[in-house]
């Protein structure tokens, strides 16, 4: 399989296919999910949570992204890679710069997603300036949980949904690759997707996406407490980590996952 691009995944939008991501935080899950044939993997700050045990993606570090990032990289085929920046790790321009560097160089992502809307897009320009492919991260942004007052779908009355809106294009304008859009109403994930011309990767934003990503352990139902409405336990049918997987993608790329029951309006 020749190596998924940047430009794979805007030649897939343009062509109406569904994009198929999932995070991963090591080698031998890389290999399972190369195997079916994913599109992109996410070395997600969601580590935090479903490998460290915190409560939140907070306390993540740069260094601990690195470690996993490069114990995916390992497992790596042909898939996109992209790594997380956690919280506070990219406050300036510079300071993101530094630590996108390392997570390419020391780490082997070939992108950085981060999070956040206006406040980013000197950033976004500076990394973009020096190379370093951005995905954007917009909606119910994790790392500012305490802000939002929970994890809450965002965007779901006129002002918000405009701001949301507003900082799409403007990140795209900036330089942004792809943009990922948690937890927002399908309609207004939808109207996003049609305006823009990068791929938008949707978790709890509906089919009408580009794409979907959801975090490996929540969709193969091992992740413990409170199940988001966006998550499906594909193990449950399929019996298999190996089927769980296969059965995502397929889902996915025929437009069946995520169904309303699985949205938001
Ligand atoms: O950290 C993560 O895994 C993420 C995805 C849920 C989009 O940001």
């Amino acid at each position: 399989m020749s190596q998924t691009t940047t430009t794979t995944l805007l030649q897939k939008k343009q062509q109406g296919e569904k994009i198929t991501m999932l995070t991963s935080y090591d080698a031998s899950m890389t290999k399972v999910l190369e195997r079916a044939g994913i599109d992109t993997i996410l070395v997600g700050d969601s580590l935090g949570m479903v490998i460290q045990g915190q409560r939140s993606t907070l306390p993540v570090e740069i260094d601990e992204m690195i470690y996993h990032t490069r114990c995916v990289a390992r497992g790596l085929g042909s898939a996109l890679l992209i790594a997380d920046m956690p919280f506070m790790s990219y406050n300036s321009p510079d300071q993101a710069l530094h630590n996108a560097a390392r997570l390419m160089k020391e780490g082997g992502a070939h992108m950085v997603k981060l999070e956040g809307g206006a406040m980013q897009l000197d950033t976004v320009h500076h990394l973009n300036d020096y190379s370093i492919p951005v995905c954007a991260h917009l909606g119910l942004t994790p790392q500012s949980v305490h802000k939002l007052g929970g994890y809450r779908v965002q965007g779901k009355d006129e002002e918000s949904a405009r701001v949301i809106k507003e900082d799409a294009m403007a990140l795209e304008s900036a330089g942004a690759q792809i943009l990922v859009l948690e937890c927002v109403p399908s309609a207004l994930a939808a109207e996003i997707s049609r305006v823009l011309r990068i791929p938008v990767i949707g978790i709890g934003a509906g089919v009408d996406c580009d794409g979907q990503v959801l975090v490996v352990y929540d969709m193969l139902g091992i992740t413990s407490g409170h199940k988001p409405r966006f998550v499906k336990d594909f193990m449950a049918q399929a019996g298999s980590v190996e089927g769980a997987v296969a059965a995502y993608i397929e889902e996915v790329r025929a437009g069946r996952f995520p169904t309303e029951e699985h949205s938001f309006k």
